[in-house]
């Protein structure tokens, strides 16, 4: 039967993907991705993100802002969803420290907006775009999703733990479904310009210094946007329970040192590392237990990282030529 998705955030990095997938993979998929084309980065990206995408006669874009109801639920007020990805976000950890209403306001009211326009809708599913920024500094690795203790130490972080707890409500008072994924470092093609791979590739091709941030001990588990892409289809054939937690994440944790040296590797350069002071906001670990996706989701990342940056450095060479 066909489908209708709202996605939103869905001419960024993972939205696009997520798009792209579903467009090959469902020929019963129909899409209509919202966006603002936020200028946390360069909106010329976005566009070339989703240009195949809208070339296709079961997508459809709307340019809107998710806090703004005028800009877009007249638009889609004929159209039944069955489901909602909710991916529309202010990104990132350290920029939110500077501007910590700004993730207020997109990040829960948005997510707050959304909710209400969903249940007054009909719309029976909400998957939501989470992060392992939530669990913060809690020292117990590898991070399960039963473990409470949250110690966010950003506002980014902060938003994300009251946008799953606004999806606790929704859930509550009304059984829309609200699966919330909290997904760990993502990279690959297309991967935001501020995030560490991207802004280190770009050093060593100019020959540049690598900024690392610390002495590298920091480790990060990298997971790439395909094993995302696939969890999130996943989750949205899954109908067992009304309310879920689940980590996405690769499940093995990488120093950014070693890193580093991989993407040297890959790259077959010398890496000159800058070191610098260790960033307020930036954890000093993420490692995913990933059983629960495992078990719900039939999870299962394929890609592992010499593999993903070979590809990430392929594309990026790539789009370089354009
Ligand atoms: N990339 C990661 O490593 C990572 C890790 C954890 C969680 N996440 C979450 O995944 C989601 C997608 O992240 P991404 O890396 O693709 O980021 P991204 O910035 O590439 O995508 C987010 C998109 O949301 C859009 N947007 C922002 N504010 C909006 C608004 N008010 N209305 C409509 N659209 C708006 C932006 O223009 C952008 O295209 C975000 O919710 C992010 O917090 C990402």
């Amino acid at each position: 039967m066909p489908q209708h998705i709202l996605i939103t955030g869905g001419a960024g990095f993972i939205g696009s993907h997520l798009a792209d997938k579903l467009l090959l993979c469902q020929p019963d998929t129909y899409i209509t991705a919202v966006d603002n084309f936020d200028d946390f980065y360069d909106p010329r990206l976005k566009h070339r993100n989703i240009a195949a995408a809208r070339q296709n006669p079961r997508y459809r874009l709307l340019t809107a802002d998710i806090c703004q109801p005028d800009q877009w639920q007249s638009q889609v007020a004929h159209t039944h969803f069955d489901a909602i990805v909710h991916l529309a976000a202010k990104a990132g950890v350290r920029p939110s420290i500077s501007r910590p209403q700004a993730y207020y306001e997109v990040n829960v009211r948005g997510t707050q907006v959304l909710l209400d326009w969903a249940q007054r809708n009909g719309v029976k599913r909400f998957i939501f775009g989470s992060s392992s920024s939530v669990y913060g500094i809690n020292p117990k690795v590898p991070w399960v999703e039963s473990d409470t203790d949250f110690m966010p130490i950003s506002p980014y972080a902060a938003t994300k733990i009251a946008a799953e707890m606004l999806g606790h409500v929704y859930t509550h008072l009304y059984g829309m479904q609200f699966i919330a994924l909290r997904f760990f470092s993502v990279y690959g093609e297309r991967q935001r310009p501020d995030l560490a791979i991207n802004k280190f590739v770009q050093a060593i091709e100019g020959n540049e210094s690598i900024p690392f941030f610390g002495n590298g001990s920091i480790s990060r588990d990298y997971t790439h946007v395909s094993d995302i892409t696939d969890g999130i289809i996943a989750a949205l054939g899954y109908r067992d329970t009304n309310y879920e937690i689940i980590n996405l994440g690769n499940g093995h944790a990488i120093s950014l040192s070693d890193m580093v040296r991989c993407l040297g590797e890959v790259m077959e350069c010398e890496v000159r590392i800058a070191q610098l002071p260790e960033q307020a906001g930036d954890v000093p670990q993420t490692c995913a237990d990933i059983d629960e996706a495992r078990r719900l989701l039939g999870y299962q990342p394929r890609i592992s990282l010499t593999e993903g940056l070979r590809q990430y450095v392929t594309w990026h060479q790539k789009e370089a030529d354009v």
